[in-house]
């Protein structure tokens, strides 16, 4: 982990000496990876932003590739957070954070645990912002499992210790979901309890939020939840506003609405392997938020 560090802070030591006379126009971005993947994944859309936007210093994490992907969301919010803050502080004027599938529900998590950020602005490109709850998903990891009775393994003391686990919200389960998730109920101030006010402040001083999702992800379930949509009890999928996360302005959703900076865009016909693939999504969708 040392030897980690030091290597992150000298490649911030780089990237700000070549960005020094550009440090001005562009604001530095950092980029999270989606699950069982690695900063390789993230490549097109980092080469993208420094083709177009030349200059702009990208750190796109290696933190959690591959199988430490399904470390404890807790745990990777921590270590990724700490570098989400070092890249800020070598860049004052603030930096960009996107994050795909996992690494937007991640990246979330990480504005909220330090409200002390300076980011601007915060793209979820495909992320299960209000949870998971479907087959093909599952079935990614554990092949014979089936979506009504997976609740019975992340439900539990060892469930929880998967990433994964972590963001399961089964809409037939949500005593148990309450009960024994570590992550995303905490990180939505569903649990009175709980209330966090930090993981509003982190949220409503960013510039932008801008999530980005679309019905034929294939991956993401339902795929609205992407937009903070998601099942009621009776497999209905209910939009973001109509949700209590929205109505009590819970994690602040609200106030970024009202005042314009929460903007949800759909994207039909692309499936959930594609998003950080495809130029014309990230030449749409992300560089015109990244100022
Ligand atoms: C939202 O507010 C309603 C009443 O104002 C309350 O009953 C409910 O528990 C709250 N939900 C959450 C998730 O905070
Ligand atoms: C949680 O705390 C925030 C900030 O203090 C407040 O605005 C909100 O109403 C509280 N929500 C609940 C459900 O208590
Ligand atoms: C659930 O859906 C069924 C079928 O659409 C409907 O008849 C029933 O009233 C719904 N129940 C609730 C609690 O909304
Ligand atoms: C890339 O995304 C665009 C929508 O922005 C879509 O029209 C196009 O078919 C996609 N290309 C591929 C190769 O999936």
């Amino acid at each position: 982990m040392t030897s980690t560090n030091s290597v992150i802070y000298i490649y911030l030591f780089l990237i700000s000496l070549l960005s020094y006379n550009e440090a001005k126009s562009y604001h530095a971005v950092v980029i999270i990876h989606g699950v069982l993947t690695g900063s390789d994944s993230m490549e097109l859309i980092s080469n993208r932003i420094q083709e177009i936007h030349p200059g702009t210093p990208v750190y796109n994490t290696v933190r959690y590739a591959g199988w430490s992907s399904l470390e404890p969301m807790w745990q990777q919010v921590e270590e990724i957070g700490m570098d989400v803050l070092s890249v800020g502080a070598a860049f004052p004027e603030g930096i960009n954070l996107i994050g795909y599938s996992q690494g937007g529900l991640l990246a979330r998590a990480i504005l909220q645990r330090f409200p002390m950020h300076n980011v601007r602005n915060f793209i979820s490109l495909s992320s299960p912002q209000a949870g998971q709850y479907g087959t093909r998903f599952l079935h990614l990891f554990f092949p014979d499992l089936v979506c009504e009775t997976a609740y019975e393994l992340f439900y539990s003391r060892l469930g929880q210790h998967t990433s994964i686990g972590n963001y399961w919200n089964d809409p037939r389960h949500q005593e148990l979901y309450h009960k024994y998730s570590k992550f995303l109920p905490y990180v939505n101030n569903e649990i009175d309890v709980y209330n966090n006010s930090d993981y509003k402040t982190g949220l409503i001083k960013l510039r932008r939020m801008i999530l980005i999702g679309g019905p034929d992800d294939g991956v993401i379930t339902p795929w609205q939840s992407s937009h903070f949509g998601y099942y009621d009890n009776n497999d209905t999928v209910i939009e973001m506003h109509d949700r209590s996360i929205y109505k009590n302005d819970s994690i602040g959703l609200k106030t970024l609405d009202k005042q314009g900076k929460l903007k949800l865009i759909t994207v039909p016909g692309i499936p959930h392997t594609e998003w950080h693939k495809n130029i014309s999504i990230i030449d749409q969708f992300l560089l015109p938020y990244l100022d």
